[in-house]
């Protein structure tokens, strides 16, 4: 089995979402899966220019020439893929955003109906991978993820991570104290779903309970936020 998961954080490799991947790829690595990250940040992803040849004139085929041809093929060969992004605007990134448009070449330009009354265009390969989406916040509660949950939930991934606080991932967590404790359990949480995803195909409703669980107060957060920015508006001067 092969899980891919692409990280939209224009940071990389000292992103939170990195954090959050890293711990649920562990877990999937344990349970026997080929596991990889890709940072989008560190490919040459053009903009998608609109022009639909990639369904008339070279069908399934891009005209440009740049990493998304392996990021496709990644996509695709692939069991289950992630989609990892900061919540940006109370939307995803533009580096994420980015990369799903690029996949139209994966659709055909004929339009169908749902029974709901939604449309959508088939797919041109026999078979697509399972997605899972992880989100993270730099603010406290849940009302950040309400614009990304709506767009998320009609793609029917296979389960979705919600971290608000997403900051504090960041913080070292290597003393006895609740807060590293929690950022702990949170952790192997994800690694249990990397595990549970890998064997069951799914991950169970007590794993998604455990990973959405609080971290830390919406006030001790806010208040830690504030205190770092104050010290580093100081030390810069620019206050
Ligand atoms: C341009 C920009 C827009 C942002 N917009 C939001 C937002 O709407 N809501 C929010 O909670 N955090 C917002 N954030 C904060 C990030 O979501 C937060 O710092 C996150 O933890 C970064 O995750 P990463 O390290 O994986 O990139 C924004 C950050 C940037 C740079």
């Amino acid at each position: 089995m092969k899980i891919t998961v692409f990280n939209g954080s224009p940071r990389g490799r000292i992103s939170n979402s990195h954090i959050i991947i890293n711990s649920l790829l562990e877990g999937a690595k344990e349970a026997g899966a080929a596991t990889e990250e890709i940072f989008l940040i560190e490919k040459h992803i053009g903009y998608c220019v609109g022009c639909f040849d990639c369904w008339s004139k070279t069908p399934g085929e891009c005209g440009i020439n740049d990493d998304m041809k392996n990021m496709i093929n990644k996509y695709l060969e692939s069991d289950f893929v992630g989609l990892a992004t900061p919540v940006y605007g109370m939307l995803m990134t533009a580096l994420l955003k980015n990369f799903t448009d690029r996949m139209l070449p994966l659709a055909t330009p004929h339009i169908h109906k749902n029974e709901d009354g939604s449309f959508y265009h088939e797919g041109r390969v026999r078979s697509f991978p399972r997605v899972f989406y992880i989100a993270n916040s730099g603010f406290p509660g849940e009302h950040n993820f309400d614009l990304l949950k709506a767009y998320l939930e009609m793609q029917k991934p296979v389960f979705e991570v919600y971290r608000n606080c997403g900051e504090i991932l960041q913080y070292p967590a290597d003393d006895s104290s609740t807060l590293s404790n929690n950022i702990m359990q949170f952790k192997n949480s994800l690694k249990t779903a990397g595990i549970e995803l890998v064997s069951n195909g799914q991950v169970s409703q007590d794993t998604v309970i455990n990973i959405h669980k609080q971290i830390i107060s919406d006030e001790e957060y806010m208040a830690g936020a504030n205190k770092e920015w104050d010290e580093e508006l100081k030390n810069n001067d620019k206050r």
